[in-house]
């Protein structure tokens, strides 16, 4: 047999009803956000991400997959939207003078990492960016309508982790005195930490061994090397968070591991997770479009995960069994009355009913079981007597009460009631 590739799943019918659930939601909240859908390729050059992630990340460095195609071209499946989406608002020009483009989009992105619960190699986002305002109230807007889908969706119980890494003048003050600590701790560091420490030291913070966390106590903070122009931005955003009531926890190690990242940048944990415990992410990134060949056009914008977003509705039983809901089961009783049940199931689905009809030439006892499996509110039975006078009973499977309607009529017949 076959197997699907490891870190991949299949999305089957029992379980779909939950994406059409999520995804809905995503479509309704970014509309009433007034953002617009962009879909893009889901494969790129491969520079497009090499130039707006990072080098030194993880995601360029382990996680993507490469390959050159037929053409001797280097191709990447999508790691992550925001390069893509920026390359497309470059590319058709969708930057215009003053204006703010927001967009939102969903789709399956693709990072090789270890699989674990909420860790895939397939996986899906949604996320939304605001282009064109350098202003705070587009961070609190951005975080606001992430806020927004975790609501309607009911997930209350998140944290919102909150940082800032500066302007590009504060980030490299705070580096050299990072980089002068880092140096006093260097033999004791994790292997990962001694390499991240040369490469990208910053990401240093983020570690999760529990050693390089005890040793990290002491680093110094990057907001104590704040200018007044990052200061007043992080205060701003905190500003307008209180006013409109949502918490969120300072937490001054919180650097992302995408390298375009500045002032702004947060994520959305939950317990249920485990120790995938972030289920959503952003930032700003003001320097991107111009380093992906635009001009200066500061944006910020966030992606949560869906398959983290399903776990933990699961595990807050949002789900109820998904109840099959069709309308009518036909049951054609011998091979002569297959025309007239497929002109009957054809008449009812142009009538938008959910209308099932057997396909194997089963017997009316193992049609009629499968009318019950399937909750079916009707049933028709179509037999001799039927075909003769091309009349129809309806079954009501509720109480059994039977109706009477001729071919013609049933397009009258009320199946509501
Ligand atoms: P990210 O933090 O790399 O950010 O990913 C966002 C979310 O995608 C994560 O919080 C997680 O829920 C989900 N995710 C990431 N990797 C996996 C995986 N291997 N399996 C399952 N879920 C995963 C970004 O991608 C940025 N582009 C977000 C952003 C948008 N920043 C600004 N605009």
């Amino acid at each position: 047999m076959i197997q699907s590739v490891r870190g991949t799943k299949d999305i089957l019918p029992d379980s779909i009803a939950k994406w059409h659930f999520v995804e809905s939601i995503f479509r309704k909240v970014s509309a009433i956000y007034a953002y617009k859908e962009l879909r893009t390729p889901i494969f790129e050059k491969t520079e497009v991400f090499c130039r707006s992630i990072g080098e030194q990340t993880d995601i360029v460095n382990k996680e993507m997959y490469t390959f050159n195609d037929k053409g001797g071209d280097s191709i990447t499946l999508r790691p992550e939207m925001t390069a893509a989406l920026v390359r497309s608002f470059i590319q058709n020009n969708l930057a215009t003078a003053n204006s703010v483009q927001k967009l939102w989009y969903y789709g399956p992105f693709f990072r090789y990492e270890r699989p674990q619960k909420g860790r895939l190699r397939q996986f899906h986002q949604y996320g939304a960016e605001c282009l064109g305002s350098p202003y705070p109230e587009s961070d609190v807007e951005i975080i606001m309508l992430a806020d927004s889908i975790c609501k309607t969706l009911g997930i209350a119980n998140y944290k919102l982790m909150l940082n800032s890494l500066g302007n590009a003048f504060s980030r490299e003050r705070y580096k050299t005195a990072l980089l002068h600590f880092l140096h006093k701790i260097k033999n004791e560091l994790s292997d990962d930490s001694k390499i991240r420490a040369k490469t990208n030291p910053l990401r240093v913070l983020d570690s999760k061994d529990e050693k390089d966390i005890k040793l990290l106590e002491n680093a110094p903070v990057l907001i104590d090397y704040f200018d007044e122009d990052s200061n007043d931005h992080f205060l701003h955003v905190q500003n307008l968070l209180k006013e409109n009531q949502i918490p969120f926890e300072i937490s001054s190690k919180l650097v992302r591991g995408l390298d375009y990242y500045s002032h702004t940048v947060f994520e959305f944990r939950n317990d249920y997770l485990g120790s995938q415990d972030a289920f959503g992410g952003g930032g700003r990134y003001d320097g991107l479009v111009e380093q992906l060949g635009g001009k200066h056009y500061p944006a910020i914008g966030f992606a949560l995960g869906v398959e983290r977003i399903i776990i933990i509705l699961e595990s807050l039983g949002m789900f109820a069994e998904s109840i099959e809901n069709t309308d009518v089961y036909i049951a054609p009783l011998g091979n002569e009355a297959l025309p007239l049940a497929s002109a009957a199931a054809q008449t009812l689905r142009q009538m938008e009913l959910v209308t099932v009809t057997d396909l194997n030439r089963r017997s009316l006892k193992a049609q009629m079981r499968e009318a019950n499996k399937l909750n079916c509110r009707f049933s028709i039975i179509i037999g001799e007597n039927e075909i003769k006078h091309r009349t129809f009973i309806i079954k009501r499977m509720s109480d059994g009460e039977q109706f009477e309607v001729t071919l013609n009529d049933l397009k009258q017949f009320d199946f509501t009631q």
